[in-house]
Parts: C-alpha cells; sequence; structure tokens
C-alpha cells in the first residue's frame, strides 16, 4: 500500500470523486520515489504483471507476442509507460493513459514513441470501438470506487472481440496485514469486508484510497460491463526473485497469492 508515513490509515467509505482527487494527488507527489524504488525491477520497456515478475513476454495474456504487430493497444494506469514500451517495440501501437501527471512525466523521461494520455480511467477520452486490446497492470482498477464504470468504458473503446487484461492486488491478501514477513501471514479482518482502505490529512480529508472487491465482486464486474472472462491467472512466486515489494514478498508469496490477472474478452 501507500509509502506516505505521515497521513493516517483507517478503513472507511469514499466516493468516486474523494477517491479520483485523492489519488491523482498522491500519484503526482509519489511518483518520484515509485519509479526510483521500483524502476529497476520494472524495468524501462518490459511489461511485467507484478511483484512476481510475471512477464508478459513468457505469459503471453494478451495474445501471441507474434500477433500484436499493427494492433492499437490502450494501457490504462501506464505509470511510466514500461508496458506500452514493450508493446511498441513488439510493432503494436500503444496509447499510455494514466491520471497522474507526475507519472507521465515519467514517461516521457524514459522516453520513446508513445502516446500519453491524461486522463481518469473512468472517463476515457476515446471514440467507441478505437482499440483491439486493453490493459493494465496494478493501474486504475485497485484505486476506483466504481470498476463497473471502468469497465463498461474500456467495453466501449475496445472492438467487438477484442481483449482486457487487468492485474490487482488478490483479494484474498485483504484478509491480511499488508505485511511482508511472519506478521503478515496471519488473518486480520473479514475478506468480506469491502471498506476501502483510506489515508488521510489532520483534516479527515483522504490522501491516498485502494478499493477492494471479492473474487466474485470481480467476476460480475466484468460480466456486468459485457466481458466473457476467459482465465484467471494467479502468478506463483518464482525461485529467481528474492525481492520485496512492500507487503509482497518471497515469504508470503510461497504461501498466498499476491496478484489475480483477469483476461476478459468484449462480447461480439
Ligand atoms: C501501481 S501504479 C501501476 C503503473 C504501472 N503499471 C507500474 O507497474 O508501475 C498505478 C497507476 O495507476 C494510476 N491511476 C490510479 N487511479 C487512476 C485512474 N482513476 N485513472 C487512471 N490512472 C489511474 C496511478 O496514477 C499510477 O500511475
Amino acid at each position: 500500500m501507500s509509502q506516505e508515513d505521515e497521513a493516517a490509515a483507517t478503513r472507511r467509505d469514499v466516493a468516486a470523486v474523494e477517491s479520483s482527487r485523492a489519488n491523482r494527488g498522491w500519484w503526482d507527489r509519489n511518483a518520484d520515489d515509485y519509479q526510483q524504488e521500483h524502476g529497476g525491477f520494472l524495468g524501462d520497456d518490459r511489461f511485467v504483471w507484478g511483484p512476481e515478475g510475471l512477464d508478459e513476454e513468457q505469459a503471453g495474456l494478451l495474445g501471441p507476442a507474434g500477433d500484436l504487430k499493427g494492433r492499437d493497444v490502450l494501457e490504462i494506469g501506464a505509470g511510466a509507460a514500461q508496458c506500452s514500451r514493450w508493446l511498441a517495440a513488439q510493432g503494436a501501437r500503444p496509447v499510455a493513459l494514466d491520471l497522474s501527471h507526475r507519472q507521465l512525466q515519467h514517461a516521457l523521461r524514459i522516453g520513446g514513441e508513445l502516446r500519453l494520455v491524461q486522463a481518469d480511467a473512468g472517463a476515457l477520452p476515446f471514440a467507441d470501438a478505437s482499440f483491439d486490446l486493453a490493459c493494465s497492470a496494478y493501474g486504475a482498477i485497485p484505486f476506483v470506487a466504481d470498476p463497473v464504470r471502468v469497465m463498461r468504458e474500456v467495453q466501449r473503446v475496445l472492438r467487438p472481440g477484442g481483449r482486457w487484461v487487468f492485474s490487482v492486488t488478490h483479494p484474498i491478501r485483504w484478509a491480511f496485514p499488508d505485511e511482508p514477513g511472519p506478521e503478515g501471514l496471519s488473518i486480520a479482518g473479514s475478506y468480506f469486508d469491502r471498506t476501502p482502505y483510506v489515508e488521510q490529512d489532520e483534516a479527515g480529508r483522504a490522501v491516498y484510497v485502494e478499493h477492494h472487491r471479492t473474487v466474485g465482486d470481480r467476476v460480475r464486474d466484468v460480466v456486468a460491463a459485457g466481458f466473457r472472462l476467459v482465465d484467471l491467472v494467479e502468478p506463483e512466486w518464482p525461485a529467481w526473485n528474492r525481492q520485496e515489494w512492500g507487503g509482497w514478498s518471497p515469504l508470503r508469496g510461497q504461501l498466498i497469492p499476491g496478484t489475480a490477472i483477469f483476461v476478459c474478452e468484449r462480447d461480439q
């Protein structure tokens, strides 16, 4: 979860507007630290689905890499657009969208021939049926109060049959403390409690928000937006990866899943 120490953490309801405002500010303030801390692991032009290090190059969740050439791909919550850079190297035509101006400045710093768009995933500034594929590696979906709205927007801008693949914190993690060590192995709360995790300032204003959905909620969200669920991938922690990322660690990764990747297709 967040790295901002001075904010007080709590669980409370948060409306969509407050959530979006808080997260935009948080990512603008913390983008430099985030890229400094995780940029090496992410690589400038790798497509990594999460802290386990599962690479799209091996996983092929968007389809075989050889089929990406000439495809229009929307990356949502792209951060510094590392995944889009990998897609461009396969010959795809990616558009990297993010809410945070500062994250997109890091995309510019790293460089490459990419189209960058600053927008909220809940209101995509594209015409209907503009893209063949859409993807998101931990971008936007864990941070929005109304994920169905985002899914419907993705469905709208995809062409019929288009694939939508997104990764999020595995829902089971919400029942455990967000700690990489042994203290992160004992259940501390209800998996069924959907109350958002919120960090707030002294005036009680949210400065960072994450939203919890159960596995069943996520399945219902994609189906409600007009997608078919093709696969649910739970990457196992590989032996080569000794790196901790917040509450994700080799210790916990050997025992419980840390990431869920939903592979969906737009109905024809
Ligand atoms: C954990 S980062 C993931 C970025 C990139 N895939 C990576 O692995 O570094 C989450 C990204 O989602 C973006 N984000 C959060 N809420 C969003 C929203 N409502 N719309 C678009 N992007 C959003 C943040 O600005 C941030 O860049």
